[in-house]
């Protein structure tokens, strides 16, 4: 997840006072506008400048120093810069280092673009430019935006920037948020847009482009949403819309916000949490996209573990702490059941004291979104040391536990800025469900039919989780019914206990309640004896294989006056039955159940802890990221 910023203002405005006092200026606007998209969290960032003086590009990948960094360069920078584009970046395709940091540049230099989203049909581009005689200079999919449309303005020069977007933008497929500038028209900056999001702003004098809204808030309140697949000129106090398929002119849709600039950063959400909560579907999608070649084998993102070596693989252990860890819990079942390898989930902060049995055929695999978890990172250190190879699952490019692991799978859910852990869970699920497949596939315990099949299975699952998250307001209703049970149960079997040991943490961490997560074959065995009217069961009844063994736990707590809330799957009117709240999800293949059934816990501990007034995206005494033992 990226951000991008635009300007043209003209020489009449660029450097001197502007018409009507709005735009400050080509390079401070550029500046301010990146500063504010720093909440998105980036790792580096850049601009370029056009004016008389041609095009003038500076970049950093310092993490957030990265925009003082470029203040610094661009006081030495060009006078009467009248157009630019800036990029702060949070990386997917490619390390975080100033060579691949935006903007990106043509083989002339004299072309720049910064862009935001996932050019998926990257590598054939790139070997049909290569063999052009084009040279790259970075590892990112956005280079090879910057030489597809050099080739087209070479071609047909009397398109202009415009006709040669368009035409590049005709030959990709993924999805974009981009701006161009070229040095020969240095006041014209062109932009499209496919999925990721695009914004458009003008003033007198002036014209804006943004990924979002905080970005440009101090400029105007009037705003131009740029619809898929739409490209538009941006000129001193003009923009002109057109087609991307033909080039005809189309009216963008106009947006007045009242925001401040708080609020935008949340997007109009109450709080990160919630913004983050309905990011989930994107999360999970980004998550999955490009993960199959077209001959049906599925790949990783960086690899250094041969197939041979995973072949030769024995056993699992999965290390991670918190939401990690649930996470690691769910994907046992998959593992063990698609790729036939005995799992073992350690809590990081154990694993690493109790002397493991480890060899060179053990693959142990870090949960770790921030990928700095030093309980974590301690206990794959200590995995490789003991000779097992080493793999990491993690939401951060070039993190610690990155660098010094055998093979990465990054989660693609940009920067998560609520402590409790969503969507980079929900994205570690569906990660490690991938893996699961890879294995599976490496070892040949899973035609490449079936994993294709499994995988466009997982397609369906942000539809589902968008299902859920539009019955937000009935998981409130049921929140605000147990508002003053004094103890929370979760329940579950199979992959619904990992999920009730998820749905606890969510509620202790946000609410400060008593709440367990419990195997509900476990209840007799000492936890019922916790069950009193006015205790509040809540267990996962979606169809796992032992759900009928679950609903006889749920009649126990039932006879001893539990107030009973159920996960149950839309149109089960048996199970509903049983219970006194019910949260509905949509049916799902059960070990792709998790990544569903998760979320109307998530947002069931939200409200009760707006219920009671809580701050949930600071809760007390937690950290995003835990460095200390
Ligand atoms: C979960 O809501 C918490 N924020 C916490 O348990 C978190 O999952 C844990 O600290 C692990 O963090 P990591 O994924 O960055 O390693």
């Amino acid at each position: 997840m990226c951000g991008i910023i635009g300007i043209t203002a003209g020489a009449a405005v660029a450097g001197g006072e502007p018409p009507g006092g709005t735009t400050p200026g080509v390079l401070p606007t550029l500046l301010e506008g990146l500063a504010r998209l720093e909440y998105r969290g980036y790792d580096s960032a850049g601009l370029a400048l056009t004016g008389p003086g041609g095009l003038w590009r500076a970049r950093a990948a310092d993490g957030t120093r990265s925009l003082e960094d470029l203040a610094k360069r661009a006081e030495h920078g060009p006078d009467g810069a009248v157009a630019g584009i800036g990029h702060t970046r949070w990386a997917t395709h490619g390390r975080p280092t100033e060579g691949n940091a935006h903007p990106h540049v043509d083989c002339s230099g004299r072309l720049a673009l910064v862009h935001n989203g996932i050019i998926e049909n990257h590598v054939e581009l790139a070997d049909a430019l290569l063999a052009d005689g084009h040279r790259f200079t970075s590892e990112t999919d956005t280079e090879v935006l910057a030489h597809l449309i050099e080739t087209e303005l070479a071609g047909h020069p009397d398109g202009g920037l415009v006709g040669a977007v368009r035409a590049a933008l005709g030959r990709v497929r993924g999805a974009f948020a981009l701006a161009a500038v070229h040095a020969d028209d240095p006041e014209v900056v062109v932009a499209a847009r496919r999925v990721s999001p695009l914004l458009l702003g003008v003033t007198d004098g002036a014209a804006f482009l943004a990924s979002d809204i905080p970005a440009i808030l101090g400029l105007t309140h009037d705003f131009f949403v740029l619809d898929d697949d739409q490209v538009a000129e941006l000129r001193p106090g003009s923009v002109s819309v057109v087609s991307l398929a033909d080039g005809s002119p189309v009216e963008p849709v106009p947006l007045h916000v009242e925001w401040d600039l708080d609020a935008a950063r949340k997007d109009g959400y109450d709080d990160f949490m919630s913004k983050e909560m309905h990011e989930q579907p994107k999360a999970v999608a980004d998550t999955l996209l490009d993960r199959l070649l077209p001959d049906g084998t599925l790949v990783l993102d960086e690899v250094r573990i041969t197939n041979a070596e995973f072949r030769a693989v024995t056993k699992v252990f999965v290390v991670a702490c918190g939401s990690s860890y649930h996470a690691g819990l769910m994907a046992k079942y998959a593992i063990e059941q698609w790729a036939r390898l005995p799992v073992e989930i350690d809590i990081a902060s154990e694993f690493r004291y109790r002397q493991p049995v480890l060899d060179g055929q053990t693959l142990v695999i870090g949960v770790s979104q921030s990928g700095e978890t030093v309980d974590t990172f301690q206990a794959v250190r200590e995995a490789d040391r003991l000779g097992a190879k080493v793999l990491v699952i993690t939401n951060v490019v070039d993190s610690s536990m990155a660098r010094e692991s055998d093979a990465v799978l990054y989660t693609r859910a940009g920067p998560e800025i609520g402590v409790a852990a969503t969507k980079t869970h929900l994205a570690q699920i569906t990660a490690l469900e991938v893996l699961a497949l890879y294995l599976a596939q490496a070892r040949g315990t899973l035609s490449v039919a079936a994993a294709r099949g499994l995988l466009a299975a997982m397609g369906r699952l942000p539809a589902k989780v968008e299902a859920v998250l539009a019955r937000a307001d009935e998981v409130a209703e049921v929140a605000g019914a147990c508002r003053d049970s004094p103890s929370f149960i979760f329940l579950g079997r199979h992959v619904g206990y990992p999920v009730a040991l998820e749905g606890a943490l969510k509620l202790k961490e946000l609410s400060y309640l008593r709440a367990e997560g419990f195997p509900a074959g476990e209840l007799k065995h000492g936890p019922i004896a916790l069950v009193e009217p006015g205790t509040v069961v809540v267990a996962v009844a979606t169809r796992t294989p032992v759900w009928e063994k679950l609903v006889a736990n749920v009649a126990e707590v039932k006879s001893r006056g539990a107030t009973v809330v159920l996960v149950v799957e839309e149109d089960d009117q048996e199970t509903a039955g049983l219970a006194d709240h019910v949260l509905w999800v949509p049916a799902t293949e059960h070990l792709f159940s998790p990544v569903v059934d998760v979320v109307p816990l998530q947002l069931f501990a939200y409200s009760l802890a707006r219920l009671h007034g809580l701050d949930v995206d600071r809760p007390r005494n937690l950290a995003k990221v835990v460095t200390v033992e």
